[in-house]
Order: C-alpha cells, then structure tokens, then sequence
C-alpha cells in the first residue's frame, strides 16, 4: 500500500494547479491514449459521467466532446485545481465536486461511467476505492483508468539510491496488488506500458515534477535540506542514463485498464 498523506496531496496539487497544463505531458498523453481504450459499448450509454481526480479538467472539454453526456461530474480531492477547472471549463451540464475517490460524495447506482487518469495511484486503500466505486456505478457501468506501477521513475530511484538510503521517489502500489483489490468490479482489459520521456537535461525533470505538483511525498522521505554533496552525487549518477543520443530517459510503468460492474 502507498503511504500518501490526502492533505499533503491535496495541498501539493493545489499549489500547482496554474503550472500544471504546460508541464503535463506525460499526462496529456496517457489521458489521450486511455480516451481510446473507453470500448464502444461505454459511450453509447454514458449519460452520466465523471472524471474522477480531473486535476486543471484538461480531458473534460475531450469527454464532453466524445460522450456528449448529459452530467459531467469533474471531481478533485485538491480545491485549488477543481477552481483552475471551474473557472477554465465552466458549462451547464458539468458540476465540480471537491472529495475523495475513497469516500465518494455521489449517489449508489447513479453513475454510467467513471473516467480516471493517472489519479488513483496517490489513493492509499485500493480495496476501500474499488468498492466506491462499484457502489456509484450502475450495473453494466465503466470504470476506466490509468494509473502508475512501482517502477515508474526508476532511473530517479536508482540514482538517489546511490546517494543515501532514503525514499526520494512516491512509492506506488504494484499492479499485482491493484488486480487484486478489484473487487466485484469485471476486468475487461488491463494493459501495461512503458512511457519514456526525454530530457536534455536532469533540471527539465525534476522542474516538471515540481510544477505539476507531483514530487516525492511518500511517507519514507527525508525531511532535511539536501547538502550539495549529496545533489551532485546524485546528479552524477543520473548521467550514467545518458543515452547516445545525448538526452536523458525518464520511464514510467502505466496500466491502462477498463472495468465493468456487472449487470
Ligand atoms: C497527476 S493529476 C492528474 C489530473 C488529470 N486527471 C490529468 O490527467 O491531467 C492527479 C490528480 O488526482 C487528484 N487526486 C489525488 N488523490 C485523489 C483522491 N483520493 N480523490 C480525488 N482526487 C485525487 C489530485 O488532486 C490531482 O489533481
């Protein structure tokens, strides 16, 4: 299990809620590529929909425009980026909930499809979500997301884990014990892939991480200031992934998976 503190997440992506768009490109293009995985039958019915941790709403103009649902739920535990996505992505039929993906603040049963990208990874009781979930979707619902797997970010991981023995890099739940918190919710698919970003520089990734409020906040970390020893040691070692190409690698493990609760 992850060890995140929901305050500290939420006031972490809050602070970066006007950044995040122009740094977030690693979600930009998982959230497009789980656009594609939603099956067909899903859109047909989805009338009531939710993005569930919907960040600055980035995908809520693309939901609107691929399910024209009748209710669009954009739901954030972090009250700054449920503002930014407010005041950037206001329409009629959308309403903004700010609560948390294990304690749904949402009807049993009144939900078609829920629509959740690169969020439940910072959820600390698998079990507790799966069965939120199940409980707000309608039976034959969708529950389709993207989350990220345990060695997400291990040229990062390894290159502090040269310098000292603390954890500098979020901790997330293994697609092992994802699977098996699913509950009485249906997988339909469950794809794992690698995504690797590049930089010219080691900068370019820790500002993006920075920026889009996503920096190490396990519950392992070191609560020190960082001597600069320690940074240049680590800087050292993180050269070692330098490729031919001259830029460095950054790699992410990414599950796309769709569930369905049963009819
Ligand atoms: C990396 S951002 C992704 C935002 C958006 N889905 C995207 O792809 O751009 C993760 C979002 O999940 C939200 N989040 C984290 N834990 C959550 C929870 N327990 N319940 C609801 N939202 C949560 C964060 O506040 C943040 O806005």
């Amino acid at each position: 299990m992850s060890q995140f503190s929901k305050q500290e997440v939420a006031t972490s992506f809050s602070r970066a809620a006007s950044s995040y768009d122009n740094y977030a490109k690693l979600q930009q293009q998982v959230g497009e590529q789980l656009l594609s995985a939603v099956p067909t039958t899903a859109q047909k019915s989805a009338n009531q929909v939710v993005d569930l941790g919907c960040g600055t709403g980035y995908f809520i103009p693309r939901l609107m425009a691929t399910f024209h649902p009748q209710n669009l739920i954009g739901l954030d535990l972090a009250p700054g980026m449920l503002g930014y996505a407010r005041e950037h992505h206001a329409a009629e039929n959308i309403s903004w909930v700010c609560g948390d993906a294990e304690a749904l603040p949402l009807a049993s049963a009144s939900v078609d499809l829920i629509f959740s990208s690169l969020a439940i990874q910072w959820c600390e009781n698998l079990p507790q979500l799966f069965a939120e979930i199940s409980r707000v979707l309608q039976p034959g619902g969708y529950f389709v997301f993207s989350t990220l797997g345990p060695e997400s970010l291990c040229e990062l991981r390894a290159s502090w884990a040269a310098v000292d023995a603390y954890q500098h890099v979020s901790e997330f739940t293994s697609f092992r014990d994802v699977r098996g918190s699913l509950g009485d919710l249906q997988e339909i698919s469950f794809t794992v892939e690698p995504v690797q970003l590049l930089y010219s520089e080691l900068r370019g990734l820790t500002n993006e991480l920075k920026r889009i409020g996503a920096h190490n906040m396990s519950a392992g970390r070191s609560g020190g200031l960082m001597g600069k020893q320690h940074l240049l040691a680590f800087r050292d070692a993180y050269e070692g992934y330098r490729r031919a190409d001259g830029l460095l690698p950054a790699t992410y493990d990414v599950a796309y998976v769709v569930l369905r609760k049963p009819l």
